[in-house]
Parts: C-alpha cells; structure tokens; sequence
C-alpha cells in the first residue's frame, strides 16, 4: 500500500530542487547510479531542457545578451513553462508510465521559487500556468539541496554564470532560497531538506537515505515489479 493506499501505476518521480551551486547535476549522476545499482530502470533529465525544443528555450532563456537587462519575470515563467509542458507530455509521462523512475534536475518548484518568490510574480498566477504545464504531474520526492547563497555563489565556475547569477542580486538569490524552504515546510510529505554544505560523500548519502525512508515504504512501480510485503 502506498501512504494514499492508492495502487501505484506509475514509476516514481523524483525531483532535485535548490538554489545555484546546490550541488545538483553531480547529486543527480550519483543518485542514477545508485537507483541503477538497486534494479531501477531510471531515466535523467533537467530543467530547463530535456527535449528539442526545450533545449532551444533554455539556450534563450540562459543567454547573457549584455542587451536589454533583464525580461519581464512572467515572459520567463511562460518560457520556463512551455519547456516543462514539452518535457511533461514527450518524456515524463511516457517514461512514467512504462514503470522507469524518473529523476529530473529542476522542475516546476524552481519557478515558483525563482519567478514567484524571487522575482514577484504572484504564486497564484504561477500556480495556474504550473496545473497548466504538468498537468497535474507532481513528484513523489522532491530532495532540496540547501545551503547558503553566498556559498553556492562562489562555488560556481566563471565559465557557468547564467543569466540568472549575473543579473539577479544576493537578496533575490535569499529570496528564492526562502521560498524553497517555505515550500518545503508546507509540504514535508513531499521534500526532503537536505544540507548541501556538506561533502559531496555526505550530501549523496542523505539523498539515498531520503529516497530509500521515503520511497522504499511505497508501493512497488509496476505489477512486473511487484513485491508482497
Ligand atoms: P540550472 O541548469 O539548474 O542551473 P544551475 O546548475 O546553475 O542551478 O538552471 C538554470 C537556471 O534557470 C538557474 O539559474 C535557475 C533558473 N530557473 C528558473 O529561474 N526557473 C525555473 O523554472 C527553472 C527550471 C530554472
């Protein structure tokens, strides 16, 4: 039985969400091994991207112009949107569905934290073009890699500035590191809040621990994968 004593028809979905030199691309590769490791068939993928057509929009999205300054938040979120709608219909769900487990750098929680919380566009309106975007497709995990802005800052590489790091200051950068934390505190069934000051050793044993405590309670994926407990 799931927690919902729903049966689960679906592989598991599991999202890593944080603010900028979280740590995530590498987490991510660690936790695929060990899924994989364990049996799981797992498909990766990020966010922005994923697909043709939202790696386009992340290359527009991402692009330092050094013209302009900065779009009109609710542009990026109909943006950051429109690539999460692709990624949802062309290759979440179908992977889903097929039983795989999913594990995506990035999902719908960064634009809420990032054009909602940080840059001010209201979360109900964000909510709306989100139910919109995945179709109600939510995670069945979401690990949180937290730490200070100020340390995920320095550690980024010149060469992997974004537009986000160049024309967004310390107090947006708080901003959307608050908002994950508020998320994360409104919805503990779902987050998992894990100290990313820590080694890159110690941060990927949390996540294994989060997603074994919470996930390994649930039902298994598929009827072919299914064990009697
Ligand atoms: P990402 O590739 O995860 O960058 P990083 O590895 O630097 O964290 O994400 C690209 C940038 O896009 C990042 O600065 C966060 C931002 N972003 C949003 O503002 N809204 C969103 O919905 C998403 C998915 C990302």
């Amino acid at each position: 039985m799931t927690s919902s004593g729903a049966t689960r028809a679906r592989g598991w979905f599991i999202t890593i969400e944080g603010p900028e030199g979280a740590g995530k691309t590498t987490q991510a590769e660690r936790l695929v091994a060990w899924l994989e490791a364990r049996g799981h068939d797992v498909l990766s993928t990020r966010e922005p991207g994923g697909t043709w057509l939202g790696e386009r929009i992340r290359e527009v999205l991402l692009a330092r112009t050094g013209a302009g300054g900065r779009s009109d938040p609710l542009t990026d979120a109909f943006l950051f949107d429109a690539a999460r709608r692709q990624l949802v219909t062309e290759v979440l769900r179908p992977a889903l569905a097929a039983g795989r487990t999913v594990v995506c750098a990035r999902y719908a929680d960064s634009t809420l934290a990032y054009q909602g919380y940080g840059a001010g566009v209201p979360i109900h309106v964000l909510r709306a073009l989100q139910a919109a975007a995945t179709d109600g497709l939510r995670p069945d995990l979401t690990l949180l890699l937290d730490l200070p802005v100020e340390a995920g800052l320095a550690r980024k590489a010149p060469d992997d500035i974004t537009r986000f790091e160049a024309e967004f200051d310390l107090a947006f950068h708080r901003r959307v590191r608050d908002g994950f934390l508020a998320m994360a505190e409104t919805e503990p069934e779902r987050f998992a809040v894990i100290d990313a000051t820590r080694s890159a050793d110690e941060v990927a044993s949390a996540m294994v621990r989060a997603v074994d405590e919470r996930l390994a309670r649930s039902e298994p994926r598929t009827a072919a994968t299914r064990i009697e407990r």
